[in-house]
């Protein structure tokens, strides 16, 4: 169970980040080429909101199962930047990073049919990238 779940989260934080790189360059195309947000566009930024969505529900349930979760957290590694990362800086900025990008394709949801829509999905997917990129374990990952 705990090494399926960690194999898992670790192959799809490459769909989550491609997902996402891929919206918010489309956003910015869109925003800075003067178009209309369309439906076909909100349908492209459920590429980063996807898997996104199931990364986040995986991670949780990583974070019950694996020794470096909640199992480990502590006075203790709160003082080793390699534990305090895993068992609170990754969680709680991913967590951020998803609400925010859930934000974002919400708000640009309700402006179909008007350039605003790029604008909302380049912030908040912009942000919540850049949040998640600050907090994934680059010791660990994509693997050595
Ligand atoms: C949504 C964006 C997220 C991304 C892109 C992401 C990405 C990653 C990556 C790349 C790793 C390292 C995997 C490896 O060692 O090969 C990792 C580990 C981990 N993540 Fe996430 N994560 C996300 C969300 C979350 C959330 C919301 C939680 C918990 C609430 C979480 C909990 C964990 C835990 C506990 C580990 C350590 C697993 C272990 O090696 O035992 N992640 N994450
Ligand atoms: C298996 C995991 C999940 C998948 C595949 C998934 C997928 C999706 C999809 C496709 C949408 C877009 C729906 C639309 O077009 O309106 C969405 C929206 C949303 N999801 Fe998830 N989701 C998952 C888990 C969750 C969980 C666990 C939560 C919260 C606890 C959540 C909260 C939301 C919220 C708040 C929205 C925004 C609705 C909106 O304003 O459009 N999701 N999700």
């Amino acid at each position: 169970m705990y090494q399926g779940l960690q194999h898992l989260h670790s192959y799809l934080a490459y769909a989550v980040l491609l997902g996402l790189v891929i919206s918010f360059v489309s956003a910015l195309l869109g925003l800075f080429g003067g178009k209309q947000y369309t439906n076909a566009d909100r349908k492209r930024s459920l590429l980063g909101l996807i898997p996104t969505h199931l990364q986040w529900v995986f991670g949780l349930i990583l974070y019950f199962v694996s020794p470096l979760g909640m199992e480990s957290a502590s006075g203790e590694a709160m003082k080793n930047s390699v534990s305090r990362l895993y068992f609170l800086e990754h969680p709680l900025m991913m967590v951020l990073a998803v609400i925010l990008i859930t934000v974002g394709y919400s708000r640009a949801k309700r402006q179909i049919g008007t350039n605003q829509g790029f604008k909302s999905i380049a912030i908040f997917y912009g942000l919540g990238l850049v949040l998640i990129l600050s907090r994934i374990p680059w010791n660990a990952w994509p693997g050595n």
